[in-house]
């Protein structure tokens, strides 16, 4: 079976071009490789702080940025290789959420407008009725009120009502995956809940994948199944969220999940000193491992080599040489350690 969509050695870089004023090279994603199979549905976090990467994923996802090496394809053909006919279904295929739903409301139309325009693009309703009865479902479906929504300016509605309809729209299409960029970072903490809730909702009813990209990790572990962590465009660890949130191997997850309230009150995590972040980001060729300036245990090895993906445990794998027992994998097998996703989703709340 072809994959959805395939990600395959995408590295990204930045700058340095020809008429570039200054010669850094921002190195803003390193051999990734990522599966996401046409079925079941699944929910992949990607996970990491400010500037790792996660953004130059998403858009790389979806076609909006170029990689600089590596590829990405949808039903096993290049993104940059689409006939017009596979573009179309692309489009409707791979819906997004951005973090600030704001930008994408034009302030002088009412709400209505970024729903009827996707209606009316991909011809979805034979005529106004019918599109009005699909966008009151749709708004349904994610738990608004049609009549609490519709004929309303977006500065009209709250955060979270503004960033609902965005889910509704990318719902409105169907599509078969969903990328979700920190689509809860600008929301109230107490309406996460029940954005993450219509998320998870869009996979078990309706059967669509998600990559839902965070710098949280609390809100990774609450929605996905399995999760990829980044560390400056690099995967650090990957695999059945269960086992890396809750014993983490890489020593930056270990800092990550430190710094986080985590949701099972019986564990307690030891904090550990990390010198503060020296940035050699720019420098573009790494060297040995990007985390070994600010890892407790770091060795020779890691200043020399790149650490590959170990695979400690049939369900996870760490790029760090303090696993180097295990057997390794390529990047592009990363995604045999994740857990099949169940066919009635997650259920962790
Ligand atoms: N268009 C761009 N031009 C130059 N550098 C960029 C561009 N977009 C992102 N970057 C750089 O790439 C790195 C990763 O950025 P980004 O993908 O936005 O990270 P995240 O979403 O995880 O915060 C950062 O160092 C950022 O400054
Ligand atoms: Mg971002």
């Amino acid at each position: 079976m072809t994959a959805l969509l395939e990600a395959r050695h995408v590295t990204k870089v930045f700058g340095g071009g020809l008429f570039s004023k200054t010669k850094n090279l921002t190195v803003a994603l390193e051999d990734f490789s990522l599966t996401i199979e046409s079925d079941p549905p699944s929910i992949t976090a990607v996970v990491g702080e400010s500037g790792s990467g996660k953004t130059t994923l998403a858009r790389l996802i979806l076609g909006l940025t170029p990689p600089t090496s590596g590829e990405v394809l949808y039903n096993g053909k290049d993104l940059r290789s689409l006939s017009s006919t596979e573009r179309r279904q692309f489009l409707r295929d791979v819906q997004v959420i951005f973090q600030d739903p704001y930008e994408v409301y034009n302030p002088f139309y009412k709400v209505d407008h970024v729903l009827e325009t996707p209606v009316a693009k991909f011809h979805l309703a034979p005529s106004r009725e019918k599109a009005r009865a699909l966008i009151e479902e749709t708004l349904h479906a994610v738990g608004l009120r049609p009549e609490e929504t519709l004929g309303r300016y977006p500065h009209q509605l709250s955060g979270g009502q503004r960033q609902r309809v965005m889910v509704a729209r990318a719902l409105l299409l169907r599509p078969r995956l969903i990328v979700a960029d920190e689509p809860v970072s600008m929301v109230d903490a107490s309406l996460r809940a029940t954005i993450l809730d219509s998320l998870r909702q869009l996979n078990q009813k309706f059967g669509i994948s998600l990559i839902y990209i965070t710098h949280d990790l609390t809100t990774a572990y609450q929605i996905s199944e399995n999760i990829i962590v980044l560390y400056r465009g690099s995967v650090a660890e990957a695999g059945d969220v269960e086992l890396v949130v809750k014993d983490p191997q890489h020593p930056y997850t270990r800092l990550l999940v430190g710094s986080v309230p985590l949701p099972d009150p019986s564990r307690t995590w030891e904090k550990e000193k990390m010198p503060a972040d020296v940035s050699t980001r720019g420098s573009g060729a790494t060297r040995g491992c990007k985390f070994a300036e600010r890892c407790p245990y770091v060795m020779q090895v890691c200043r020399e080599k790149v650490p590959p993906l170990y695979r400690s445990n049939p369900h996870r794998a760490a790029a760090c040489f303090l696993l180097q027992d295990a057997p390794a994998l390529g990047t592009e097998d990363m995604v045999k350690v994740f857990v099949a996703a169940s066919p009635n989703g997650t259920s962790r709340g």
